[in-house]
């Protein structure tokens, strides 16, 4: 099945001609390459892990699942350029972390548009194999819940909906032990010798940064990839919430919380909320 060979075949001569009478196939393969494009993406084991459970199978069920599967990619890879932009923070490198944050946000945005393609979806056909998920549902993803706790959203309450010794309730707690991007931020501005104790500290450190950004144009881009990667995160909060309306109305979730009335309280929740509150604070400054 999935393997890691190393052997890549070469494409044979004239391969990608366009010349007339020469049919562009693409490589020519003289031989059985160790490497190919399958074994290298485990591409049967992929294939092999859409099971739908309605039976007969429903049409949409793919779509329901291929669609949750391709989001939990999306947070693995986000918690990998999250944990590589708090390196890059550690060593002081703003520069790689604006990297990192630009990967992160562009993500975001796909994270978002992506709810369109459910919504091709009508509620009479979700319902017809709504039945089968009950109780699972996105409540349970471990690894939006490692994304919230590595951001510094860490409610301990989400624990005890893991099975103690599970592998996802490990990771969540080595999460929770761990320091968060917040924490991360905080000690990097310490290290620059800004305030960064209390949540009034923070704010006054982040309205100097604002109003003095000409002598610390680093740390200014760094506070605004902050800011945008947590309005990202709202906003993929809410395109949810409203898809759920459109789909189920005000009906309990499979999951077995209220559903939208739920959903809507997580709204308020905010990764770095002086970063919000800085805002009210800020009047004219210096266009860059
Ligand atoms: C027809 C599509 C969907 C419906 C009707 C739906 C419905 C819901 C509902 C009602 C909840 C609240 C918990 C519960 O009682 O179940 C919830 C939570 C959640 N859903 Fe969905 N969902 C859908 C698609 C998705 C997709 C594609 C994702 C992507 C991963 C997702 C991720 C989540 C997450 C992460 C939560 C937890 C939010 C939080 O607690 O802050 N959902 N969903």
């Amino acid at each position: 099945m999935c393997g890691t060979p190393s052997v890549v075949t070469a494409p044979a001569p004239g391969v990608g001609s366009t010349c007339a009478g020469v049919r562009d196939i693409g490589p020519q393969v003289t031989h059985v390459p160790k490497l190919t494009y399958g074994s290298y993406l485990c591409i049967d084991d992929l294939l092999s892990l859409q099971r739908p459970r309605s039976d007969p199978p429903h049409h949409d069920e793919m779509l329901f699942i291929v669609i949750h599967q391709v989001y939990e990619l999306w947070f693995r890879q986000l918690l990998h350029e999250i944990e590589a932009a708090m390196r890059s923070l550690d060593a002081d490198d703003l520069l790689r972390a604006q990297k990192h944050f630009r990967r992160i946000h562009t993500i975001q945005r796909l994270l978002e548009q992506q709810v369109d393609i459910l919504e091709t979806m009508t509620p009479q056909e979700f319902n017809a194999f709504r039945s089968r998920l009950d109780p699972a549902s996105g409540f349970q993803s471990a690894q939006f819940r490692e994304i919230e706790f590595l951001c510094g959203a860490q409610k301990t309450a989400y624990l005890t909906f893991l099975e103690p010794t599970s592998d996802e309730r490990v990771r969540l707690e080595r999460r929770l032990a761990a320091p968060t991007l917040y924490d991360v931020l905080k000690a990097l501005l310490a290290r620059r010798g800004y305030a960064t104790q209390t949540s009034a500290d923070l704010v006054a450190s982040y309205k100097t940064i604002y109003e003095n950004a000409e002598q610390h144009y680093d740390l200014y881009l760094l506070l605004e990839d902050f800011i945008e990667f947590d309005e990202r995160f709202l906003l993929w909060r809410d395109r949810h919430i409203r898809m759920v309306e459109r789909m189920i109305g005000m009906k309990p979730g499979t999951g077995g919380s209220l559903g939208v009335a739920y959903l809507e309280k997580t709204l308020s929740k905010k990764f770095f909320p002086e970063l919000w509150a800085v805002r009210t604070e800020l009047g004219n400054g210096a266009a860059y």
